[in-house]
């Protein structure tokens, strides 16, 4: 199923109980699996799964903000939106050499993605009508992707955990600037503050199943914690965003779209913690199986930004090769 990579792809069946087991013991003892070393093909595989799935949803993240470039009400706003665009093309780029290093092709995940078989998050599914939608995603969006990103920062695949630390970094300059834009626009006129309230309404939800299915329907994680891809369950960041996230919007004066959210003294062994109200599921799915508003026109993006990137590909790689021509013709003159 995948290109030969840097190291040989062992089939599942050839996995003998010490080998998975000298394997684990590695995991247990937090040493880093790098991408030479022996590993089984399912931890492979779901790394493959995962970071592929990670870069395309930074790269098609980019399509909602690359919206308001051109609209940004000042430049100081436009040179921040453009900056933080440009970085989420950065972390599709590390994210797909972090994931090359497992022996699948750019051109695999692209293709991958383009037709469907590859997920990216739900969330860059959903139009941005207002540029109150860029203090939301930055805010909440990118406030969700730094809380579950993290933690990945000690992934126990290497490449992927040094991936995450430049990753991150970028990820805090996105949620400040864009939860201090939303706290200029509640502190605005009221039709700012209306623009910026009507932008948590719409974004709110959509955060939320950013971290997956409640920890009762992952399919992924338990294995995933085994292995130390995962630190924490979907649940448990998903909580740990609330928490963070009720008192800002409070802070500036934003009212959170769940009228069963409240504080629950009892959660986070007695430190308390918020109770959110039931996350419509049927929606998460019905947009991940491509029914979301944007989901055609970001894949029509990607598609076409794919296909007019041809041409670079193919001079780029026509250059490597009339340069590998002549580095071989030179070693055979001399000698
Ligand atoms: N959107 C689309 N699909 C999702 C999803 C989401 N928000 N959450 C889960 N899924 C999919 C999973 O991919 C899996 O499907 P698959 O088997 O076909 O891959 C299925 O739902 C079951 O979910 P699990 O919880 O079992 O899957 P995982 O253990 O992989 O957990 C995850 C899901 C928490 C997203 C995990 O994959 C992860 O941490 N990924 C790395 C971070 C990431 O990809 N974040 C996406 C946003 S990136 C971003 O926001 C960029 C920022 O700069 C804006």
């Amino acid at each position: 199923m995948y290109s030969q990579g840097l190291i040989g792809t062992n089939t599942e069946t050839e996995e003998s109980e010490e080998f998975l087991a000298a394997f684990q013991a590695r995991i247990d003892r937090e040493e880093k699996i790098e991408a030479n070393d022996p590993m089984p093909e399912a931890y492979r595989k779901t790394l493959i799964r995962q970071i592929g799935q990670h870069a395309h949803s930074e790269i098609v993240g980019m399509l909602p903000e690359g919206n308001w470039i051109t609209r940004a009400p000042t430049l100081r706003r436009k040179l921040a939106l453009l900056a933080k665009v440009q970085d989420e093309g950065g972390h599709g780029l590390y994210l797909y050499s972090a994931a090359e290093t497992l022996g699948i092709s750019r051109e695999q995940m692209t293709e991958e993605l383009l037709t469907g078989k590859a997920k990216y998050s739900s969330i860059f599914n959903y139009p941005t009508p207002s540029w109150a939608d860029m203090g939301a995603i930055g805010w909440l969006v990118d406030g969700a992707a730094i809380m579950n990103q993290v933690p990945l920062c000690r992934c126990s695949f290497g490449p992927y955990a040094r991936a995450m630390v430049r990753i991150c970094k970028e990820e805090s300059f996105h949620q400040r600037q864009g939860y201090e834009l939303m706290s200029v626009l509640a502190k605005g006129a009221p039709e700012q503050k209306q623009m910026a309230q009507d932008a948590l309404n719409r974004w709110w939800w959509p955060s939320l199943m950013m971290f997956g299915p409640y920890d009762s329907d992952s399919s992924h994680s338990d294995q995933n914690m085994e292995w130390k891809i995962k630190r924490f369950s979907n649940d448990e960041l998903r909580q740990k965003f609330v928490d963070a996230t009720v008192p800002q919007a409070e802070l500036i004066g934003l009212t959170m779209p769940d009228p069963d959210l409240k504080w629950n003294p009892d959660r986070n062994k007695g430190q308390g913690g918020y109770d959110i109200g039931e996350i419509d599921w049927s929606e998460f799915w019905r947009v991940v199986k491509g029914g979301g508003p944007m989901n055609r026109d970001r894949i029509a993006a990607r598609t076409k930004a794919w296909e007019d990137g041809a041409w670079v590909r193919e001079a780029a790689l026509a250059h490597a090769d009339k340069r590998r021509a002549r580095r071989a013709a030179a070693q055979e003159a001399a000698e």
